[in-house]
């Protein structure tokens, strides 16, 4: 089948690549030439493993294809997926739905042959009915229905989520649409990945309350590591230990400095304002929302106090580690790390980065942190180090080289990656997140 893509950003470029990689016939498309440009040539837009690879195989094959003309691109498509991004709106949170509907509307001005308009960007409730109404008022004159297809996708490891999904859920109420969805995804029903039709609207509300219930399991776990401090309890063995409960489940109980990225802060915040505009509050994810902005800024003060508190700060030197809002991308949005620069900044503590592939993206949020081309670097008189991100490499670092080039042997590790016994023994003064 043709499938075409609109919006050839981190998830319609992933779900692109996959699609061809199963063997249907794919077009991306994206209003951004330079984007196209560079797809062209086999430039990522952005950092993802395994995908340069995965784009530069199927577009060899014949199977992938890129263009700016959405008309051309959607021509004999039999489904049309709109893959745009819907930021959170400047000033209320609200999901900014106007890339998604200046999309509808060109689909209907060009739309030729039968197609199931497929939303995959993150949209609020009843979204869909939107985009049908915009196309019907097009009166493109050929059949189509309106399906909601929420994406699953973790950064870093989107293209493997993709492939082995722990399910796939379709919104629609219209059989057509069904059989046209149930055929887009045949490759991985093969591969018994789990189908759940529901009717558009619970589909668009399961992805917001997955990701928000994610974010609650998150900042649950963290308010535990925070408890564990206080009473001398290790939250690892306490996670351990109501993970294996199977009704909790052992994912997603990693205490660290609060979760970030692209999608936990902006959809708990568009989870809010649809729960106020229905006058159906969610408590829980209103406290999560506010108990991880408040987490982000008091690793900021955990820092300082591995300095030996603010009067002991001023003027001390910190490397933190790790700026993207978790390893294995480039992403920085809501990173804890911009907070946790700025938190030390303002405590007039000089901060030296370094990222493995974040820092070209990171450099402008936080003009004030010295980049550093390697850890090592950014560790050179320090007198403190800080793990933000647990990327692979900064899981074995040589600790007797910190120890001769830092200006103290001081670790603090938000992600518990090191072991406290060990780094202890190796004379460090070593901090880490809700372990004695
Ligand atoms: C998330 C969802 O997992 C994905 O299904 C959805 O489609 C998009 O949002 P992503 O933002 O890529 O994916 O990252 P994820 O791996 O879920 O992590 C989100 C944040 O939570 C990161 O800041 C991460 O460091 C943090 N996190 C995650 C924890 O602090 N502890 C955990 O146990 C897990």
């Amino acid at each position: 089948m043709k499938i075409a893509m609109v919006g050839s950003g981190y998830v319609g470029l992933v779900s692109g690549a996959c699609f061809a990689d199963f063997g249907h016939e794919v077009v991306c498309i994206d209003k951004d030439p330079a984007k196209i440009e560079s797809l062209h040539q086999g430039i990522m837009p952005i950092y993802e493993p395994g995908l340069a690879e995965l784009v530069a195989g199927n577009a060899k094959a014949g199977r992938l294809n890129f263009t700016t003309d959405l008309a051309a691109g959607i021509d004999g498509a039999g489904a049309i997926f709109i893959a745009v991004g819907t930021p959170s709106r400047r000033g209320d949170g609200h999901a900014d739905l106007s890339y998604v509907y200046s999309v509808a509307e060109e689909i209907g001005a060009n739309l030729k042959q039968a197609s199931v308009i497929v939303t995959k960007s993150t949209v609020p409730v009843g979204t869909g009915d939107e985009v049908e109404r915009i196309l019907t008022d097009a009166n493109p004159g050929v059949r189509f229905a309106v399906a909601s297809n929420p994406e699953f996708l973790r950064e870093g490891a989107a293209i493997g989520d993709f492939k082995h999904p722990d399910r796939i859920v379709v919104g629609t109420e219209d059989d057509w649409a069904r059989g046209v969805m149930t055929e887009v995804y045949r490759p991985l029903f093969l591969g018994r990945s789990p189908m759940l039709f529901t009717s558009r609207r619970s589909s668009e509300l399961i992805k917001y309350a997955a990701n928000a219930f994610l974010a609650v399991k998150i900042t649950f776990i963290n308010e535990m590591a925070d408890l564990c401090e206080k009473v001398g309890a290790d939250v690892q063995d306490v996670s351990r230990g109501i993970g294996m409960d199977g009704r909790i489940g052992a994912k997603f109980l990693h205490a660290g400095p609060g979760y970030g990225g692209s999608c936990f802060p902006k959809d708990t915040l568009a989870l809010l304002k649809t729960a106020e505009d229905y006058e159906a509050p969610t408590r829980i994810v209103e406290a999560v929302v506010k108990v991880n902005d408040a987490r982000k800024r008091a690793m900021g003060r955990k820092v300082i106090e591995a300095l030996g508190g603010t009067d002991e700060s001023r003027g001390k030197k910190v490397a933190l580690l790790g700026l993207t809002f978790k390893p294995n991308t480039d992403d920085m949005r809501d990173a804890p790390s911009i907070a946790i620069a700025q938190a030390l900044i303002d405590a007039g503590v000089s901060v030296a980065g370094y990222d493995p592939e974040g820092m070209a993206i990171a450099a402008p949020l936080m003009p004030e942190v010295a980049m550093q081309p390697d850890a090592y670097a950014a560790i050179e008189g320090a007198d403190a180090t800080v793990i933000v991100t647990e990327w692979d490499a900064f899981r074995a670092l040589d600790l007797e080289r910190i120890k001769r080039i830092a200006k103290a042997p001081v670790l603090v590790d938000l992600r518990n990656v090191y072991n406290p016994a060990e780094v202890r023994a190796r004379g460090f003064s070593y901090s880490s997140i809700g372990r004695p």
